[in-house]
């Protein structure tokens, strides 16, 4: 343990008695009921949080639960994940339910963000709205509501939207809008804090459309990447949406292999060329970044261009210096699916949930990113990435240890 870690310990241990005793809501549990479509994330490598989601193969049913699974911890594997639920929300009257939404990390790794136009517990539309989540005090707030922007949120049944917080500037971007609105949403929470509304939003260039005007990406992912200091989307559908959100889509699906990388500082989209064997065309897989945003891992997904999923269940490693991807180990296929959360921390990569087109899934899976091997066991460990090899991470991580009055790890700890 380094010099820094035993004093934040010491310092969040304090703060961790102090908030159980006052926010009696943290507790120990048995894994999330088996959903697709969650809205999930990771806060620095230390917790991965999974909210909502779909329980039904056929209907649409929104589970509401929020859990949070404590990536510090050692000594569990895949039959006993160390999830603590949380409070899911319902005091508070907007707190999303949802599923087919997403979830973002904002103020600096101290809360959460989940985004959703579909109503609470059901597959219909409401206005677009923002919910905040404070992970000091595990208390929702902040809804925000637009009636102007109901577009940029809504999303195709069964396929997830997805957007990511650039660390360092604390804005969140929402690429891959619905119909005739093409642009990217760039929400500023401080500027919307004092608003109160989406108006503080700011659109800006729309991504490179392949296929030409009036088709929309669903199912894609998005990711921040510290390295790069730049919005990476892989994949992805592209269909011609009907006029009502809720139908069937006009068009078969064109399933999307590319990916592509918004630099805020050009304020413009490039496609990126890569070198290896990419995931290929893929829909409804995630992406997450690891050592700092110099890899970005792809997994599962489904490949049908049809209604019906076909799991998938490779991994792909993208080495972003270099734009170079690599194949891993595939998953038993057995273990093969879609739409679930995934999470990076150490040596592990985890997934958990999702559906393999039959069954709502609720086992966790891990591949180990050293060994290049699946495995039941989480191992803990240092950080792969160092600061001497990852400057921007550095710097960033230094910055959200300053911020945060105390880690996630001590507000979810289950020891006390
Ligand atoms: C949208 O959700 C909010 C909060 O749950 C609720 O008050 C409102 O009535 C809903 N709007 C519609 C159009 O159903
Ligand atoms: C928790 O923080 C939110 C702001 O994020 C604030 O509105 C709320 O009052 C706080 N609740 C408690 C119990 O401290
Ligand atoms: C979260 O709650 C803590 C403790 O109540 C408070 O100090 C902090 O300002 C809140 N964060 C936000 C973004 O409101
Ligand atoms: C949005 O809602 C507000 C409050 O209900 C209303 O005053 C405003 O006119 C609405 N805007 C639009 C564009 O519908
Ligand atoms: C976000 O909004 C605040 C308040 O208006 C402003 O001070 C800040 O510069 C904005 N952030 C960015 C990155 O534009
Ligand atoms: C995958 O399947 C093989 C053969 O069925 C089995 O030996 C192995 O334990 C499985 N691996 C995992 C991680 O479940």
């Amino acid at each position: 343990m380094r010099h820094r870690d035993v004093l934040n310990h010491h310092h969040t241990m304090l703060h961790a008695i102090v908030a159980l005793s006052t926010v009696m809501c943290l507790v120990t549990a048995g894994p999330p009921i088996a959903v697709h479509s969650m809205a999930y994330t990771t806060v620095n490598e230390k917790t991965l949080y999974i909210q909502g989601g779909n329980p039904e193969q056929a209907g649409d049913r929104f589970a509401n639960q929020f859990y949070a699974l404590d990536l510090t911890r050692s000594n569990w594997d895949t039959t006993n994940p160390p999830w603590t639920t949380l409070s899911a929300g319902v005091s508070y009257s907007g707190a999303p339910s949802s599923a087919y939404h997403f979830m973002t990390v904002v103020d600096y790794g101290q809360s959460l963000m989940i985004w959703s136009s579909l109503e609470r517990t059901s597959l219909s539309l409401n206005s677009s709205r923002a919910v905040e989540f404070n992970i000091s005090n595990l208390t929702w707030s902040g809804v925000q509501y637009s009636n102007t922007t109901i577009g940029n949120f809504v999303t195709f049944p069964g396929f997830a939207k997805s957007g990511a917080t650039d660390p360092g500037t604390n804005l969140v971007y929402i690429p891959a809008l619905f119909q005739k609105d093409t642009g990217m949403t760039v929400y500023n929470i401080t500027q919307a804090a004092v608003s109160n509304k989406f108006e503080s939003c700011a659109t800006t260039a729309p991504m490179p459309q392949p296929l030409g005007e009036g088709r929309v990406l669903s199912g894609h992912s998005t990711v921040w990447s510290e390295y790069s200091g730049s919005l990476l989307v892989y994949g992805g559908r592209y269909e011609v949406p009907p006029t009502d959100p809720l139908a069937s889509p006009l068009t078969p699906a064109v399933l999307s292999d590319r990916l592509v990388e918004y630099q805020p500082s050009q304020k413009d989209w490039t496609i990126v060329t890569t070198k290896g064997e990419s995931p290929g065309k893929l829909a409804s897989h995630c992406m997450v970044p690891a050592e700092g945003g110099r890899k970005m891992i792809v997994f599962g997904g489904s490949k049908e261009t049809g209604s019906t999923i076909v799991p998938e269940g490779g991994i792909y490693i993208l080495d972003v210096p270099s734009w170079t991807w690599s194949q891993g180990t595939s998953v038993n296929s057995s273990d093969f699916r879609a739409a679930m959360a995934c999470s990076v921390a150490a040596d592990n990569f985890i997934a958990w949930g999702g559906t393999n087109g039959d069954n709502i899934l609720g086992s966790m899976i891990i591949y180990n990113l050293r060994s290049q091997q699946w495995t039941t066991r989480f191992s803990p460990g240092g950080q792969r990435c160092c600061c001497s090899s990852c400057r921007s991470n550095c710097r960033i991580r230094g910055l959200q240890t300053s911020q945060m009055a105390f880690s996630p790890r001590s507000s979810l700890s289950t020891e006390l």
